[in-house]
């Protein structure tokens, strides 16, 4: 029983992904074609912004958005230690310096008040995660980026389709609208997963979509002209074609997968042991993973391990502690929240192709 099954979504989908990536073949146009263009409007469009700049993956997502905004060297960027460690390579990659502010412990989000004391004069970009498919509390970080003057930058690689209720919008408001910029992924197990790698940003900004989209290609003004040094870093149109096929059923996946997560809720009201995964108020989760919080986190899968049901640990050691983290000089007992979430998370199966007997698996194998 796997954690997400990639190949069953492509099943239910076959024969239109194969026409779609048939015409891509036929075209012969692989570099930034007609794919990537409809994906980037369909997406923009979806999350209610302006424009969507498609890349090669999530994290180059998040590089080349802090680059166009003009961060680098001297900048601090505030983000949280429980994420995987991409969010922090970026921060890294354009030679600024992480500092992190602990989460809450209901969502594994970060805490605004930790953010809000966390700022410096040398606060440049805050950068909140969207774990697990739900959206870290908006209006309050927009609240702060605001009064600093930071950027802010929405790590949404696990929450396409994710949104909340913020008191002076109407309607819903997405993962990736009320950043100044939204990173998605297209991980092949992410919500909206491709045949390998994908990546894309969405802002209202043209300035910054503009120059996001130079430094995709080189840094490339016009032909044979580079402004600046940018990277190659552009979505392939094959992975475009399967996306933009996919993208039909986002909605209708990311229902089951919350109907999955609302059985397992029910269910674990009568298992001691294995709490469920809080939703914060206002918030609908698309559950990118079911993540539950373990008393005993060995002998829950160690239970799992025995009945073949796969399971995992989102994140084992918090990035602060990270190798390469170093020199930038946080203990052990910098961040208890994020520390006490290694220890106890962890993520079962949920994808939109589980069927109710394998749920039902996995539900009588957590009861022991
Ligand atoms: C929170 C988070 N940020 C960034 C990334 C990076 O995305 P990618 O793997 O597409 O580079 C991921 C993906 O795994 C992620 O989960």
């Amino acid at each position: 029983m796997p954690l997400q099954d990639p190949a069953r979504e492509h099943r239910e989908l076959r024969e239109e992904i194969d026409a779609a990536v048939g015409r891509v073949v036929d075209s012969g146009d692989f570099v930034l074609g007609e794919h990537v263009e409809r994906l980037e409007e369909r997406l923009a469009d979806r999350v209610g912004v302006r424009h969507a700049v498609g890349v090669a993956c999530g994290t180059d997502a998040l590089t080349l958005t802090l680059r166009a905004l003009g961060i680098g060297e001297g900048d601090e960027v505030i983000t949280s230690p429980f994420t995987f460690f991409a969010t922090v390579e970026a921060i890294l990659h354009v030679g600024a310096r992480p500092v992190f502010a602990d989460i809450r412990p209901e969502t594994c989000n970060l805490d605004p008040e930790a953010v809000a004391a966390a700022v410096t004069d040398d606060s440049a970009a805050l950068i909140p995660v969207h774990l697990y498919g739900q959206m870290a509390d908006m209006r309050s970080l927009r609240a702060i980026a605001d009064r600093a003057g930071l950027a802010l930058v929405e790590d949404a690689a696990q929450a396409l389709g994710a949104a909340q209720r913020v008191p002076e919008r109407e309607g819903w408001t997405r993962a990736g609208e009320l950043g100044d910029a939204g990173c998605f992924s297209f991980f092949p197990t992410k919500n909206l997963g491709s045949w390998g790698e994908g990546g894309m940003v969405v802002t209202d900004d043209r300035v910054l979509a503009d120059r996001v989209r130079r430094l995709r290609s080189h840094g490339e003004a016009g032909r044979g002209r580079h402004v600046e040094v940018g990277w190659n870093s552009r979505l392939h149109e094959l992975q475009a074609a399967v996306l933009d096929a996919k993208l039909e059923k986002l909605g209708e996946w990311n229902g089951r997968r919350r109907a999955h997560a609302a059985a397992y809720d029910r269910a674990l009201e009568e298992i001691d042991g294995v709490e469920p995964p809080a939703v914060r108020a206002g918030n609908r989760h698309v559950y990118q993973q079911y993540t539950v919080r373990c008393r005993d986190r060995e002998a829950v899968r160690e239970r799992l391990d025995a009945a073949g049901v796969e399971s995992a640990v989102y994140y084992p050691t918090p990035c602060h502690r990270q190798e390469p983290l170093a020199s930038v000089g946080y203990g052990k007992e910098a961040f208890p929240e994020a520390e006490q979430a290694a220890r106890e998370v962890l993520s079962i199966p949920v994808f939109p192709t589980m069927r109710e007997e394998e749920r039902g698996r996995v539900i009588e194998t957590l009861d022991g």
